[in-house]
This record gives C-alpha cells, structure tokens and sequence, in this order.
C-alpha cells in the first residue's frame, strides 16, 4: 500500500471519528507531558551514576547541569534529592499515561458506539434494495465487527501518534547528551524500520481476505441458524458440518498468516536493539566515554526502543485494518435516494383513491420489466383484488405502493398527488401491511399486535385480533395474550402467525390496507371470515387484496389482472364474468382441476 493511500485511511478514520476528534487533542497533550516527565527521571540517572561512582564529568553536559541547577546547585548534587526527583517525575508520567489511557478508551467505546449507531440507521433508512441486496454476514459485520476494528484502528492512530511525541521528546532529551550516539541510533532505527516494511508487506492483502472471509463465515453461520429445519430434513447435518469448518479452518488459517507477519515486527526490533546496545558501547569504548554518560543515555534509548517499535507497528496494523475501514466509509456514504420525497406533504386519509399511470418497473440487471404500462384506479371504500400467475408481478405493484420499488417510468398519484412528493414517513405511517410470511418480532402476543399502533389502548388491541379472527386462539395459549411467541417462545402454527400480522395491521387503521397472499395459509372458513371482515372495513380506506384464490375474486369489489407484468384485464366480478375473457379461463381452469382431481 502506498503512502499516500495510508494517509488517505489515517484522514478517513478520523473522519469518522467526528465530535471526538478534540479528545485527540488532549491525549496528545497529556503524552507530551507523560513523555516529558519520564525523560526528565531517565536524565537525572546521570548525575545519580555520578554521584554513585563519583565520576565527576557528567555535569559537563549542558542540558543536566541546567536540570541540576533547578534543584539546587550543580557541584554537589544531593542524592536524596535526585532519588526523589526521580522518582517523583516517573510517578508524574504514569498518573499522566493512566489518565491518557481512561481518555483513549472513552474516545474508543465512544467511537464504536456512534458508528454503529450510524451503520444501523442506515440499515434502516436505505433503500431497501440497497440493503436486501448484502448479505446478512456483511450486514452484521459492518454492525457489530467493522466498528470494533476500526476502533480499534483509531487506537492504533492514537497510540502512534503518542508514542511519535514520546520519541521526539526522548530524541530531544538524547540529542541534548551526545549527538553521535543519537546519531547512531536513528541510523539503526531507519535500518529496523525499513526490515519491518518488508517483512509486512503482505499484511494489508491479509486483512481484506480476514474481512472477505468473516463475513461468509457469518453468512454461512446466519443461513445454518436459519434453516435447521430444513438441513434436518434433508439430512445435511454432515453437510454443513463439512462446510462450516472449511468457513471456519480458511478464517484461522487467515488469521494466523496475519498473526505472524504481524508479529514480525516485534523480533526485528528486538533484535535491531541489541545491535544497538553493542554499537553504541562500541563508539564509547572508542572515544573512552564516561560510564554515566552512556547509562543515562542507553535508559532512555531502552525506554524509547518500544516507542519506535509501536510507531514502526502502527503501520503495520493500519495497513491490516485498511479492509475495515474502507468498508465502514462505504457503509456510510449517504444514499442518493434517501431524502427524495423527505419534507413533502403529509397524508392523513385517502380521500378517493390510487392510481397507476404507465407504471413500468424494471428491476436493476432484470431481462424484463416486472410491471410494463401498468394502469389501473384502486378506489377507496373498495376491495381490489389483484390476480395473476406466480411471477405476473403482484408483489411488485404492492412494492411500489409501499415505495420499496421506486418506478422506473409512469407515476402513481394519490388522490391526485405523486406519490414521490409525499413525505415516506408521513406515508408509511398511514399503509399496513400483510405479506406470505408476515415477520412477528419475538415478543408476546400483546406486544406483537401492538407494534402496528403504540398508543394502542388494550381494548383496540384486543378488538384488532377479534376482527382478523384471532382472539380465540390467542385465549388458548398458555398465558393468554402475554404468552412469548417467535424464537424464545412458543411456536405458533402459520395460519396463526398470519392472523396476528393481520391483527396487527388492522390495529393502525390504515388508509390503505395490503394483504400480500396474506391468507394463503388459512383454511377456507377463516379465509372466508377475514375476507369478509376486511370487507367490513373497507369504506374508510383504499384495500388491495393479492391472491390466487378464487373466493377473492367474490369479496372484491374490482378485479386487476397481471400477466408477465401487464393488465390483461380489469372490471368489477360480474363484468369480468359476462365478458368470458381471461378472468372466465381462470375460473374454468381452476374448476377443471378440482374437477380432474
Ligand atoms: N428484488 C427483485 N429483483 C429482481 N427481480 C425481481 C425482484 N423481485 C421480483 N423480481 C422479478 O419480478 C417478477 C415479478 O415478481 P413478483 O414477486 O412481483 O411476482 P408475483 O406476481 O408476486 O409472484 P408470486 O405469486 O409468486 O408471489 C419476477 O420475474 C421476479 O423474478
Ligand atoms: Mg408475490
């Protein structure tokens, strides 16, 4: 990775890091004071060996004669003093590092917990084709693993840039005692830090291939979770068995490569420190140096050398969590349809009805459109049926009423407006509906039902699962109302579950009602019953019932049929009926197959 796509991930991890960015500031500031108290302790060791061996030329050394000078005169330093201020600078630094530590980790969790929220808020708002089309191992990387990392990122800046303070104060302090060895010891460090890059290199491809492999392991684990019952009966417990442990052997085996290249880096320090110890000893053999000199100096080059190896790591690991941090950027670049419609007209009731002009939708890389010139009127106070073969394209127009599928041409207007320029939120506040496999949050009954109105009084909700034929039932169940349904709790048949999506849909009263092969999965009397209760309902909002049964057809009040995307035919039953046209065909077919069978 190149220098400047490093820099460019370093601004745009602190991009990310927002309103916390000024506590980067104050970590900064306190490393330097940390740093500085340290160097001053590691300094002060001079005259002590001095003293202690009662060499005498250390204080030939500007920088410490000065530093002696502020505690008391420099020709006969008092141990006890020097012991003290010693000490006392140390303790100064690690109050300072452990302060610094608590604001790195507020900055951290801070951090994690905006980025998720900001990933999670765009799982919500986005278009839904945008979402639906990742994979859930993606979804939940980016939510729960790729904030964590790039946290985690940030902590590597952070530690970097604090450990860079450290190093020019203790370069400072060094230079201030002799400028060869200081010399000396850059040029090893430059050595060490070009051994570290190549060593390294292949640390940035590792990371994408652990981000690329967490997320089908997750896929893989989110799909065997989710359809147990179906590798039960196809008896493929082995099957997947063999799958996950491939998942998870490429994952490790991932994850060790970039363990060790990684972990390079610490023995090529290690190593070029020892170096550095003899080098240095070296050159004062040759001038003959004092002792105490060379002590006070290799303290803080030892003090510095894990400094040097951390900003030499840091590099390192930025470039591992270049995969993260360019996918979090993405996951966060705004959608360009998010706002249309946002601040448009509210809508409080459909006063006349909905309709469908020219609407073509065409589905990005579909072969064919999935609505072609669609036209057709939903009136309020009417049930409308839609029929069609598997495939003609009914789920598709209900998507478009509940703006998941934007039109590719035509419009929809309500009672006269585009549906573009209401605002979605105002829309969807007014629009229930049930599909096939309606989705039941794990909660209780009550809860689930309330979901379609929050403000909803017990008596509404109760009267709600009345009205979609499920009050008897839920009564049954072993706690009643407050029984736990969904994955903790108890299990509910199908046609069940559908009646508690309806009742739920018909608690929020809505202006228009959509039943997506709602009632499929009931027996005929119950479906009879809804229908029937729906058709109670009607006046006060637009109904739109999507079915392939044939009873549907008799509680409608109009008729759109669907085939390979187009209206072949509409009216009300009876019109439908006396014209013998492809209505009559469907009726005839489906009797002749009863018949047959
Ligand atoms: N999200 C999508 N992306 C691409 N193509 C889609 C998408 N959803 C549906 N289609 C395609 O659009 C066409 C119409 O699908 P739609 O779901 O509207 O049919 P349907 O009439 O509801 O069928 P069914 O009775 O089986 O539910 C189909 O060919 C389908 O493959
Ligand atoms: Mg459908």
């Amino acid at each position: 990775m190149s220098v400047s796509a490093e820099i460019r991930n370093l601004r745009r991890v602190l991009g990310l890091a927002g309103s916390e960015k000024a506590l980067i500031g104050l970590i900064i500031m306190l490393a330097m004071m940390s740093a500085f108290f340290e160097g001053l302790g590691l300094s002060l060791l001079i005259p002590l060996v001095e003293v202690v061996t009662g060499e005498t030329n250390g204080t030939d050394i500007a920088f410490v004669g000065t530093l002696l000078a502020w505690f008391g005169g420099t020709d006969e330093p008092d141990p006890v003093m020097v012991v003290a201020v010693i000490l006392g600078a140390f303790v100064a630094g690690i109050l300072i590092s452990f302060v610094n530590m608590i604001v790195s980790n507020v900055l951290a969790i801070r951090l994690a917990h905006n980025l998720r929220l900001s990933v999670f808020d765009q799982v919500l708002t986005r278009p839904l084709s945008d979402v639906e089309g990742a994979s859930r191992g993606k979804l939940i990387n980016n939510i729960w693993e790729i904030p964590w990392q790039v946290c985690d990122a940030v902590f590597v800046i952070i530690g970097a840039l604090v450990n860079l303070v450290f190093c020019l104060v203790f370069l400072s302090f060094l230079l201030s005692l002799s400028t060869i060895y200081t010399l000396a010891l850059v040029l090893l460090t430059l050595v060490t830090a070009s051994l570290v890059h190549l060593a390294t290199r292949a640390v940035h491809a590792l990371g994408l291939e652990s981000k690329n492999a967490n997320e089908s392991f997750l896929s893989l684990t989110w799909e065997v979770i989710g359809g147990l019952r179906t590798i039960r009966a196809f008896g493929r417990e082995g099957y997947e068995g063999t799958r996950f442990s491939d998942s998870s052997s490429r994952l490790s085996n991932i994850l060790l490569r970039f363990k060790i290249r990684s972990g390079l880096v610490a023995p090529i320090s290690q190593t070029m420190n020892i170096l550095v110890v003899g080098v240095l000893l070296a050159i004062a053999l040759g001038q003959g140096d004092s002792i105490s000199l060379l002590i006070g100096f290799l303290a803080i080059a030892y003090r510095l050398q894990p400094r040097v190896a951390e900003v030499l790591g840091a590099r390192t690991a930025l470039q591992g969590f270049a995969a993260p941090i360019e996918e979090m950027v993405r996951a966060l670049e705004p959608s360009p349809r998010r706002r249309e419609g946002r601040n448009g007209m509210a809508i409080r009731q459909i006063t006349d009805g909905i309709v469908f002009e020219d609407v073509t939708v065409r589905y990005p890389d579909a072969a064919a459109p999935s609505l072609s010139d669609v036209t057709c009127t939903i009136k309020r106070g009417e049930v409308t049926a839609v029929l069609g073969r598997s495939g003609a394209g009914k789920s598709t127009l209900a998507s478009v009423l509940m703006r998941f599928t934007p039109p590719s041409e035509g419009r929809v207007r309500v009672d006269g407006v585009d549906l573009d320029k209401i605002d979605p939120t105002a829309w969807h506040d007014r629009i229930a509906v049930v599909e096939q496999n309606a989705f039941l949050f794990d909660a209780s009954v009550y809860e689930c039902i309330r979901y379609g109105d929050l403000s909803a009084s017990r008596s509404a909700i109760e009267a709600a699962a009345c009205a979609a034929e499920a009050d008897d039932f839920i009564r049954d169940l072993p706690h009643g109302y407050e029984t736990r349904i969904g994955d903790t709790g108890v299990q509910l048949s199908h046609g069940q579950r559908q009646r508690i999506a309806l009742a739920r849909a018909l608690l929020r009263n809505p202006a228009l009602l959509i039943l997506d092969e709602a009632t499929n999965a009931l027996d005929r009397p119950t479906d009879l019953a809804l229908r029937n209760a729906i058709r109670k309902t009607r006046a006060d909002r637009v109904t739109l019932v999507i079915s392939h049964r044939r009873e549907t057809i008799e509680t409608a009040d109009h008729v759109v049929i669907l085939d390979a995307g187009r209206v072949i035919e509409q009216g009300t039953p009876s019109d439908l009926a006396a014209r013998d046209g492809v209505y009559a065909a469907l009726f005839n077919e489906e009797s002749r197959i009863a018949q047959d069978g």
